[in-house]
């Protein structure tokens, strides 16, 4: 691809998120933070991709998917007037098929079309396909980290900013009492994610954030991660126990081994 093609779909990008715009604020907050979001995963992207030293073709590609990575968030809110997977679609892949119906990527060769297209269904699937080619696994693997760099800023300034100002989508309604869910913890001992369904409390998805370092995959990741010091921001709106900070210092540690890692 070329980066005249770039600068095509960042235009169709911006026309196509102006069409969900709405008069109502509460509606209108939410495509905001979305749109707003893909700017900065677009931003990460370009930082990681050039500190892997990529290419020029990889870069476009790279930079395109996160792009288009949640393009399926905007049909979905305004179909189903909420963010949360479960109780609508799976937005990975309506953005998919978004992307095909809107025939956005025809100018493009066929593979780096099924790049960009798997890459966007799976940027949010709960583990990386195995049966993907590994070109298409690798890229799988830049959004996931690309995105999630971007989606605990997100979190941050939603736990940090006062109530009536929240893009209520956010915090998917779970309720924010003081409690975790017994054992919980344990999974982020075992180094794995927490998964969706068995969160009960805002607190258990806080945990469950923190848990998405065991999904990160390149070391540029893990620097900017603590160059935003997003683990100790997180943490400090967490209760502050023993239990959970004993978690946070394996977490750092966990991090810190990665930046060993050449
Ligand atoms: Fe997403």
């Amino acid at each position: 691809m070329k980066h005249d093609d770039l600068i095509f779909f960042r235009q169709w990008f911006a026309d196509y998120c102006k069409s969900f715009y709405t008069d109502d604020p509460e509606d209108q907050k939410n495509i905001l933070l979305k749109e707003d979001h893909t700017i900065n995963v677009c931003e990460n992207m370009v930082r990681i991709t050039g500190d892997l030293l990529l290419d020029e073709e990889r870069t476009l590609l790279a930079e395109t998917i996160a792009l288009f990575h949640d393009v399926g968030r905007f049909p979905q809110y305004a179909r189903f007037k909420t963010f949360r997977d479960s109780d609508s679609v799976n937005h990975g892949v309506l953005g998919s098929a978004t992307l095909i119906e809107k025939r956005i990527l025809q100018s493009l060769a066929r593979d780096d079309q099924d790049i960009i297209l798997e890459s966007v269904r799976f940027h949010n699937a709960f583990s990386i396909p195995k049966n993907e080619n590994e070109d298409i696994i690798f890229f799988i693997r830049l959004i996931r980290d690309a995105d999630k760099l971007d989606i605990w800023r997100v979190f941050l300034e939603y736990y940090e900013s006062p109530d009536g100002s929240k893009a209520s989508a956010v915090g998917l309604g779970l309720p924010d009492v003081p409690e975790y869910t017994d054992g919980i913890l344990s999974v982020i001992y075992d180094k794995q994610i927490i998964r969706l369904v068995d969160l009960k409390t805002l607190n258990d998805f806080k945990l469950l954030q923190l848990s998405w370092v065991f999904d990160l995959n390149f070391r540029p990741s893990f620097q900017i991660l603590k160059e935003r010091d997003y683990i100790n921001r997180i943490a400090a709106h967490l209760p502050q126990t023993e239990e959970i900070n004993k978690v946070i210092v394996f977490l750092k540690e966990y991090v810190q081994e990665k930046l060993l890692v050449k």
